[in-house]
């Protein structure tokens, strides 16, 4: 597909998404305006219900935002049709979720053939790389258990390897080191930059200031809209926001830290 020099990759202008409940309007989304170039590597941070996963649905075009527009490679996604829609979502975009999302009763190596056999990829073939992609995150002696007999990291390495196998441009992740201890946590995240040199453009939604440390910039949301961007290595200034936006969630204790000192013996 041609693409204009120096359009970004995803262009947002006045995106703002709310939703309805019970006769009250909640607004998740605030006129979001927002470039992100390719192969860019961007953390989203925010206190919880600040509008974090609603924008990464809008981005991975499995919502649609209720005004303003998104720009994906310098069309519409807006003004795309429901087959194209499906295209762009299959080829264009990955995801990953903090709970990995696999098809329980599908081995590994299935749950990562499953995008190749909606986009009608031979048998043969689908085998052949979903194998040479769960070796690619080291799990080549793990094709064919099942998700649950899989460790976390596992899991979601296998996720990846499902998320880009039909090479996305763009791979957004949810918190996608939310359930892991921190060794589990650096294996995945060690994918996810190898991904980004290799030209991937990466979006990270996390709480974790050594996950965002990692990113080229952090957007930071608070109440649906934007209120700061800073480069990665700035991410304390951050913390330092979110401290007083949401005071509780910056108490000592790592969530999804097991072991040392959480045991308490009832
Ligand atoms: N389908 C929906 N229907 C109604 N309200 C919704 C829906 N999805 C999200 N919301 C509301 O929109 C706001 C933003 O939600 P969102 O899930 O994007 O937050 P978040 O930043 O991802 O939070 P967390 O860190 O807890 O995951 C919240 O107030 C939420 O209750
Ligand atoms: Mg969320």
């Amino acid at each position: 597909m041609p693409q204009v020099a120096d359009e970004p990759r995803i262009r947002l202008t006045g995106i703002t998404r709310t939703f309805e409940v019970g006769g009250t309007e909640v607004r998740a989304l605030v006129n979001v305006d927002e470039e992100i170039r390719s192969g860019e590597h961007v953390a989203i941070m925010g206190p919880s219900g600040s509008g974090k996963s609603t924008l990464l649905n809008v981005l991975g075009c499995l919502d649609k935002p209720t005004s303003g527009s998104y720009f994906l490679d310098g069309r519409e996604v807006g003004s795309l049709e429901s087959a194209e829609l499906t295209q762009v979502r299959r080829h264009k975009i990955g995801f990953v979720f903090q709970f990995f999302h696999l098809i329980p009763r599908l081995s590994a190596v299935e749950n990562v053939e499953l995008p190749m056999l909606f986009a009608g990829v031979p048998k043969k073939e689908r085998r052949e790389r979903a194998s040479t992609a769960l070796a690619a995150v080291g799990l080549a002696d793990r094709v064919t258990h099942l998700p649950e007999q899989l460790s976390g990291g596992e899991r979601q390495r296998t996720a990846l390897a499902r998320a880009t196998i039909l090479e996305p441009s763009i791979l957004l992740a949810d918190e996608p080191t939310g359930n892991l201890d921190s060794s589990s946590g650096r294996v995945v995240l060690d994918i996810l930059d190898r991904l980004n040199d290799e030209g991937l453009t990466l979006l990270v939604v996390t709480h974790d200031p050594k996950v965002a440390h990692r990113a080229d910039r952090v957007i930071v949301l608070v109440d649906g809209k934007v209120v700061k961007r800073v480069p990665g290595d700035r991410v304390v200034e951050v913390m330092a926001l979110l401290a007083e936006e949401e005071p509780e969630a910056l108490e000592p204790g790592e969530p999804g830290e097991p072991g040392e000192g959480t045991k308490t013996g009832e």
